[in-house]
């Protein structure tokens, strides 16, 4: 499996503190943010990443990251998103990198307290389709929302005004080699971007898709509320 950390995009809703440096370079407690969606995916044994970034700061990444050594990657690669068109955008300029393989794919804004190495052994037995991961919130408007018939996801609503459930999909997601050709099937969202729930509501609707709850905390850190309570959590749990 390969992993794929996004992190590109503009990151407006933390202006000023993204107009000279990309959000993924803010600190969170004592690291850079990117550490984190990083260390997820090593800790679950996945030991190729490519980091999709964009903007005027992607050398940094580099400067920062460097060949992945600090994590004990096998290989780090890049790749330069143009625009911010949107997270299934930016996920297919990994095409190449994934060649053929099953990929984890995270958000670079996503924290969590605990491992994803037993939905990455889950996921390695389902064998095809994808996986993603929920966690209850108390606001789940601000994010893609499951409707739940049960344990079983029958769709998902991004940013709805009357969410059909209390869970938010977190922004950890297992596909196999069919995403790509899935993603070349969207259309731009009202937002203007090439939305990762239309690729989900695609596995959905195949019947392929699994969903399992998180334990442990969960939060994404894009906004100055978000970004500051990560730091809170990440602080409390050292
Ligand atoms: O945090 C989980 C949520 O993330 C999910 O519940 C939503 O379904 C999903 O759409 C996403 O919602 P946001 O609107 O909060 O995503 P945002 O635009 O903040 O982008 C999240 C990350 O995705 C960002 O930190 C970097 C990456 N990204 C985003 C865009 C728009 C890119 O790499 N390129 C992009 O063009």
């Amino acid at each position: 499996m390969k992993g794929i950390v996004l992190a590109g995009g503009y990151g407006t809703r933390l202006l000023p503190l993204t107009k000279v440096t990309n959000k993924h370079l803010l600190p969170v407690y004592d690291r850079p943010m990117v550490y984190y969606p990083l260390q997820t995916l090593a800790d679950a044994g996945i030991r190729e990443i490519m980091v999709v970034t964009g903007g005027n700061n992607a050398g940094d990444f580099l400067t920062l990251l460097g060949n992945g050594k600090e994590f004990g990657l096998k290989e780090l690669a890049y790749a330069y998103q143009e625009g911010a068109g949107g997270i299934a955008q930016a996920l297919s300029l990994a095409e190449d990198f994934a060649d053929g393989e099953p990929i984890c794919v995270i958000l670079g804004d996503n924290l969590i307290q605990g491992s994803i190495a037993k939905a990455r052994r889950d996921f390695d037995q389902q064998g095809e389709g994808a996986k993603i991961l929920l966690k209850q919130v108390p606001d789940p408007e601000r994010f893609g929302v499951p409707t739940l018939k049960g344990k079983q996801v029958v769709g998902i609503e991004e940013k709805p005004k009357r969410p059909k459930s209390n869970y938010a999909v977190i922004g950890i997601y297992f596909y196999d080699a069919a995403v790509f050709d899935i993603v070349k099937t969207l259309k731009p969202s009202k937002r203007g971007e090439l939305e990762i729930t239309d690729v989900n509501n695609a596995y959905i609707r195949m019947g392929t898709m699994t969903a399992e709850v998180l334990k442990g905390w969960w939060t994404d850190a894009g906004t100055i509320e978000s970004l500051h309570r990560a730091s809170n959590l990440v602080a409390r749990s050292r």
